[in-house]
């Protein structure tokens, strides 16, 4: 596929990479080109061609970032996570009760929206296949044809993508996020761990 990152930073680069490995053909849409290495780069302005954009920029840069995009009907899979800094540290900008990705939805009614590749580090989602069994990665989005590429591309670069259902469920995948930075930043437990989803009766 043919797929927009938009934003070139860990994530923009991280699934870039992985993507590429795949067999994919993603472009970093950035919007200072000087800022990108190699040739797989373009403006930040609408894709010829894309069939999927991944928005990987800060939460807050997300309706300006879309807007320079024009994504029309192609899916957006939004990876962003919306932190804030909050009495007991960084948290979650919106709490429980709402989501980053509800709020885009809200701001661009029609976007083709699905949550996905927030749930973990960028050095993970880089080279997913390095961990045993596969890490996982949930996709929701109240667009099934949006959830249906997050899945897709999830499972290509080596998670074991699991569909959460409506894109209600962002404020849950979200928080998930939020307690892999937790884990990762102020637990000790560093950038190199993934959540795997484990069945009875598997080895
Ligand atoms: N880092 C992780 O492990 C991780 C994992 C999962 C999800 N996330 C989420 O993914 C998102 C990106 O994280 P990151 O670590 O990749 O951040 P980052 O390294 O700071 O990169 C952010 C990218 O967004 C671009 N950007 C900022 N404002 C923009 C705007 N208004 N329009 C277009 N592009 C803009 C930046 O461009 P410039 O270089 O021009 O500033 C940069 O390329 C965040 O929402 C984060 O919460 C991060």
């Amino acid at each position: 596929m043919h797929i927009g990152i938009i934003g070139g930073g860990h994530v923009g680069q991280a699934l870039a990479l992985a993507l590429r490995r795949a067999g994919h053909h993603p472009t970093l849409l950035l919007r200072d080109l000087a800022r990108g290495g190699g040739d797989a780069v373009a403006p930040l302005a609408p894709l010829p061609g894309a069939e999927a954009y991944i928005l990987a920029t800060p939460h807050e840069a997300a309706e300006e970032a879309l807007a320079a995009v024009e994504p029309g009907t192609v899916p957006v899979l939004d990876a962003t996570n919306p932190l804030a800094m909050g009495p007991d540290g960084l948290d979650l900008a919106f709490g429980f009760d709402d989501s980053g990705a509800e709020r885009i939805a809200r701001a661009l009614p029609g976007l083709r929206l699905a949550k996905v590749f927030n749930t973990t580090g960028a050095d993970v989602m880089a080279d997913a296949a390095r961990f045993t069994p596969r890490p996982v990665m949930f996709a929701a989005g109240d667009d099934g044809y949006a959830r249906t590429i997050a899945i897709q591309l999830a499972t290509d670069i080596g998670f074991e993508a699991v569909d959460a259902g409506p894109l209600r469920a962002a404020r849950l995948l979200e928080a998930h996020a939020m307690l892999w930075i937790d884990l990762a930043m102020r637990r000790g437990l560093g950038r190199d761990f993934a959540f795997a989803l484990r069945r009875a009766g598997t080895p």
